[in-house]
Parts: C-alpha cells; sequence; structure tokens
C-alpha cells in the first residue's frame, strides 16, 4: 500500500507517495528527478548514492523512501544555491574527476567531514572516504583537494 510522505529536500518541501519497499535513491532519481546520487552497486558498497539525512551522510541506495518521512534530506543539488561550492572549485583546480560518477558522494562525504573537523589530516580525510569509491583517479587528486582548502 502506498504511503504519503512529506520531507525536505534542498530546503523544499516535498510530499509525495511511495511504495513501502521502495529505496530514497528511487524516490530522489526516479520520482523527483534529482540525479546527483547514482546507482553504482545498489548494495551499499559504492557511496556513488551518498546524500545527507539531517546533516549526516547516508547510502539512499539502503534507505527506504518512507524513512526520510519528516527528515532533511540534502543532496549534491542542495550545497550549490550559491554555485560551486570551494571544496568543488578545488576538485576541479586539482582534477580530482575523471569519469565523475564518484563525485557527488565524494563532495558530500567531505562535506560532512569539514564540518566536523576543518583542519583533518590526511589519515581522517582517507577514513570519511573510506566508504566512496573511485575507479578512476586512484584517490591522490581527490585528497590533495581537500587537503588544500584545510591550509
Ligand atoms: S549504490 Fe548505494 S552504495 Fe553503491
Ligand atoms: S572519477 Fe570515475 S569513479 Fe571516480
Amino acid at each position: 500500500m502506498r504511503q504519503e510522505i512529506k520531507f525536505n529536500l534542498n530546503s523544499e518541501t516535498i510530499a509525495l507517495e511511495v511504495n513501502p519497499n521502495e529505496v530514497l535513491l528511487e524516490v530522489l532519481r526516479d520520482k523527483i528527478g534529482v540525479k546527483s546520487p547514482k546507482c553504482g552497486c545498489d548494495n551499499g558498497d559504492c557511496g556513488t548514492c551518498t546524500v545527507m539525512i539531517n546533516g549526516k551522510t547516508v547510502r539512499s541506495c539502503l534507505v527506504l523512501g518512507i524513512e526520510v518521512d519528516g527528515q532533511e534530506v540534502v543532496t549534491l543539488e542542495g550545497l550549490m544555491d550559491s554555485g560551486l561550492t570551494s571544496l568543488q572549485k578545488s576538485f576541479i583546480e586539482h582534477n580530482s574527476f575523471q569519469c565523475g560518477f564518484c563525485a557527488p558522494g565524494m563532495i558530500l562525504s567531505a562535506t560532512e567531514l569539514l564540518a566536523e573537523n576543518q583542519k583533518p589530516n590526511k589519515e581522517e580525510i582517507q577514513e570519511a572516504l573510506s566508504g566512496n569509491l573511485c575507479r578512476c583517479t586512484g584517490y591522490t587528486p581527490i585528497i590533495e583537494a581537500i587537503e588544500a582548502i584545510t591550509k
């Protein structure tokens, strides 16, 4: 039986009906049209579907849509009210993307880290990104981009 949910998405109120077994990733991409969260593994392993719920990153392929009823959800689009963030600019300056599939999840995980720790060391950055896989870059330019804005 479909269920109505209402939640805040990137500072907008969203109300819609979902099936009880529909995951948040499907709700965002297929029902609302928010495309930054990607489906890499559909199994909680790759981090490409990362979004924030109440300021904490989650894997949206593992969260049911009904679970965000009354919650605040932020995707990469929600960080960009004033254009690219300094973190995004640093990723571009350091050539931290190749295909870019991992990028939204990487940026959100790094954003969460920097909100809690403005001067993370390399190990802390690696730990924060440990749930976000990148098949292209070898991670070095990603870590360098984050280090650059903490100096
Ligand atoms: S698609 Fe969700 S962790 Fe890979
Ligand atoms: S840039 Fe291709 S997966 Fe990270």
